[in-house]
């Protein structure tokens, strides 16, 4: 027998940070065969595309189109474009991401200004305008949905402040598009980055991002030029705009992924699909609480589709996930940064968001934990997480 078989992965039930599980629908289009990526065919279906994400994202900006590349790749497009050495950027960190921007920002020559707060809370928007209001300040980015952590990042008060001072709101929507509500022009948000690996359930390797006129603007005023060709906004709006001029090639199946995963969003509806979120999150505390358990984050502050829980006094929390992977085929995360060891990441993402997600979570880690010599009981949870999320 030849040793050159073929890859065939477990199927894992994907409830970690990402990524999420793909729904057949976004699988099957993703092997559709393939066609060029200037065919007549292809480029109306980025069109599309774009259109489909101008309405998940709630704007109407023209420049809203998927780059190649994960959401990391969005965050550095967006920092590469918007911001010129020395120039003045206020960044809120409460998570890992959030520290990712700041430490981008950095290498970028920026002048930054951190506003943190704890891992597991929410920025203050009155502490982010008082760094804004410390000197003329080009951007403002903060994160929506802290997959670090589980926080969903209140917005009103940070987007005023932006915009008393004139200067740019950029918004990580990693996590937060696709779950819940994002609204970038009642926002008044100038540029959004997002990954099609959560809420979309789409395979990683895509970042959509938004961008304002007046965001545009001032990347193509620029006094240097854009220190990355690949990421270079003005560059990449002539392949996605009219004029459709090679720029790279584009990654065709993972673009016929993104379009069935955005149909699918729509068609449900993000009113619908961000109840379902909440509802089927709601599941899992009320699981999780009737096993003893409890979560990291304030119920009034949880992002629903990542909650952190905390892990029991004196569990091998490392031996836990090992053993869901292993025995029962469901992936959670661990904690990242000063959370590393006290909390477990749960995803309840797009396709993943689920009751029966919640049901067989609870059910293994019940029995991971009887394993590991800590019985409970499962019935209670399994009922409370019905009755919660049903
Ligand atoms: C909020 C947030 N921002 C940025 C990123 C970076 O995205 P990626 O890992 O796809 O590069 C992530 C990934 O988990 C994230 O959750």
């Amino acid at each position: 027998m030849s040793d050159h078989m073929p890859f065939t992965p477990t199927e894992v039930l994907l409830l970690g940070p990402g990524p999420s599980p793909v729904s057949p629908g976004v699988r099957a289009a993703s092997i559709a065969p393939l066609l060029g990526h200037l065919d007549p065919e292809f480029l109306a279906l980025m069109d599309r595309v774009q259109s489909n994400l101008r309405e998940l994202f709630g704007t109407q900006n023209r420049f809203t189109v998927p780059i190649s590349g994960t959401g990391s790749a969005g965050m550095e497009a967006m920092l590469v474009n918007l911001v010129e050495p020395g120039d003045r950027m206020v960044i809120g960190v409460n998570g890992v991401f959030g520290g990712r921007m700041a430490e981008l920002a950095r290498r970028l020559g920026a002048d930054v200004v951190e506003v943190n707060a704890e891992f597991g809370q929410a920025l203050d928007s009155q502490e982010v305008a008082a760094a804004i209001d410390g000197g003329p300040t080009r951007l403002v980015a903060v994160v929506h949905a802290e997959t670090s952590t589980g926080v969903l990042q209140p917005l009103a008060g940070i987007a005023a402040a932006a915009k008393a001072a004139d200067a740019l709101f950029l918004l990580d929507c990693v996590t937060s598009l696709g779950g819940t509500p994002v609204d970038l022009d009642a926002l008044g948000v100038d540029a959004a980055f997002s990954g099609t690996q959560k809420c979309l359930s789409v395979p990683p390797g895509l970042s959509p991002l938004s961008i304002t006129q007046r965001a545009l603007e001032k990347a193509a005023s620029r006094s240097t030029p854009t220190p990355s060709w690949y990421l270079d906004v003005n560059l990449l709006g002539g392949y996605w705009g009219g004029d459709r001029v090679y720029h790279h090639t584009a990654p065709v199946s993972m673009i016929y992924g993104l379009a069935a995963g955005l149909e699918e969003a729509l068609q449900e509806g993000m009113t619908a699909r961000a109840a379902r979120h909440r509802r089927v999150a709601a599941g899992l505390y009320k699981g999780l609480e009737a096993m003893g358990m409890s979560c990291l984050v304030d119920a009034e502050l949880r992002t629903p589709m990542l909650t952190s829980v905390l892990v029991p006094e004196g569990l091998d929390e490392a031996e836990v996930r090992k053993r869901l992977r292993q025995d029962h085929c469901i992936e959670i995360g661990g904690g990242l940064g000063p959370l590393k060891g006290r909390v477990w990441r749960v995803g309840l993402m797009g396709h993943g968001a689920r009751l029966e997600s919640v049901q067989r979570l609870l059910s293994s880690l019940a029995a991971v934990l009887a394993s590991m010599g800590r019985p409970c009981d499962i019935g209670p949870a399994l009922d409370a997480a019905r009755a919660a999320a049903g």
